[in-house]
């Protein structure tokens, strides 16, 4: 399918603009950010993002307001540069009562500027340990992948990522990470997220112990992404957080970006050996000078409100789960795309059977609602990758108001 044949498809939807300026908004190689813009500028309902639609829980909220109010923290001040002991503290709490994981103690975590302060801080920790970029070996990412993962080791190294392919249902291609670990250059950086963003997949715990067997012996460092950590939808969850003794080489990162809808508030966490932590505190606290004070909030919300943080959880999960229920088939239905079963994240992914990921959008566009190209999660965003991507963080209202939307749009 042409392009401008794409684009007139969109021609009922957004009946003011030239085909021109559709072409302009929606470029071949549209990114999320892309779509998103789109529809709030046409009115179009928006499942592109990566961006919880919910508040933060009312009572954090009220606790932040409290703290900020008050003289006791001296929020004008710097924060402790390894984070507050009532943040860590609660995390150690919630290490104990919620992921299983009574080795980690307070030396075992470090307070960061959200789960991508854990990864500009990794990356710069190698760069800096090995003495340079071009004395570090590989890094490596399995696909699909967040794309910023990419981004920031492009950034940081001044090269693109290894890309590791997974299976068809994005369990580990094992014979593809034994190359990349042990043939040509080696990797000194594999970063895998779990549960996927985009696949919304998990890791089985054998897996998981088999990886950080192998990275172990190919001597490299195994960053998990673990931002979704608490929105999983099956049983079978595991972290490396639970071993008896987290080896040295493996680093878990987490945040409360998704979980308690605190994107901008820039508290997450690091998890490693206590030598890493402090390593990696050296070079966190230099480039963030402080958490924000925000931690302090979560820090106490965690601790004196466990049953609010709990049902938080619980409900968000509910709901994103009610979501993919009524949303799926309803673009099964209207757009004959094929939904796969997420375990876990916030996100659900759909084969579009079409001949580029930007004629699934287009359609998609066409039949009222936004959704993301698989193309920016694979390498060099490939025109078919064969799917597409939606958002489940959203009210009920909405994802009912996106169904009636599909239900009712034209056949064309
Ligand atoms: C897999 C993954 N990691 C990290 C982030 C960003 O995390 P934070 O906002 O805590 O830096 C996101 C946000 O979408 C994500 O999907």
């Amino acid at each position: 399918m042409k392009l401008s044949s794409e684009i007139e498809v969109l021609r009922d939807t957004v009946p003011n603009k030239s085909a021109e300026e559709l072409i302009k908004e929606l470029p071949q190689n549209a990114t999320m950010r892309d779509i998103f813009d789109f529809c709030k500028r046409n009115n179009i309902h928006s499942l592109a993002q990566g961006m919880i639609e919910l508040p933060p829980p009312k009572k954090l909220r009220d606790i932040a307001a409290t703290i900020c109010a008050g003289d006791e923290n001296e929020i004008h001040q710097y924060r402790n540069r390894f984070g507050e002991e009532d943040y860590r503290d609660a995390l150690v709490t919630l290490m104990q009562k919620r992921y299983e994981a009574p080795h980690i103690t307070r030396d075992h975590i470090l307070a960061t500027a959200g789960v991508t302060g854990v990864l500009c801080s990794v990356l710069i920790y190698l760069k800096n340990e090995k003495g340079g970029s071009d004395k570090v070996r590989d890094l490596g990412l399995i696909v699909p992948f967040y794309t910023y993962h990419a981004k920031q080791i492009t950034d940081v190294f001044g090269r693109t990522p290894v890309y590791v392919s997974s299976k068809e249902d994005f369990t580990p291609d094992w014979e593809a990470i034994h190359r990349a670990l042990f043939e040509g250059n080696g990797l000194d950086l594999l970063i895998v997220t779990n549960p996927g963003n985009p696949g919304g997949n998990l890791w089985a715990r054998d897996d998981l112990e088999k990886l950080i067997e192998m990275t172990g012996k190919a001597g490299c460092l195994l960053l998990m992404d673990e931002i979704y950590c608490d929105l999983i939808w099956r049983e079978g969850y595991w972290s490396p957080v639970q071993m008896d003794k987290l080896p040295k080489h493996v680093i878990v990162a987490r945040g409360f970006a998704k979980s308690l809808a605190a994107q901008s508030w820039r508290c997450g966490y690091a998890v490693g050996d206590p030598e890493m932590i402090d390593k990696l505190m050296k070079i966190h606290d230099p480039i963030y000078i402080s958490v924000p004070w925000l931690q302090h909030a979560i820090g106490r919300y965690i601790t004196n409100e466990y049953e609010d943080f709990d049902r938080h959880i619980k409900e968000t999960g509910d709901l994103m789960q009610n979501n993919w229920k009524i949303l799926a088939p309803a673009m099964q239905k209207a757009l004959g795309w094929t939904p796969l079963e997420p375990s876990g994240s916030m996100y659900g992914m759909f084969y579009h059977h079409v001949s580029t990921d930007k004629e699934a959008i287009v359609h998609g566009l066409a039949k009222g609602v936004g959704v993301a190209p698989g193309s920016i999660f694979w390498p060099n965003n490939p025109d078919n990758t064969g799917y597409v991507r939606i958002h489940c963080g959203v009210s009920h209202e909405k994802a009912k108001e996106i169904v009636a939307a599909l239900e009712s749009a034209p056949n064309k």
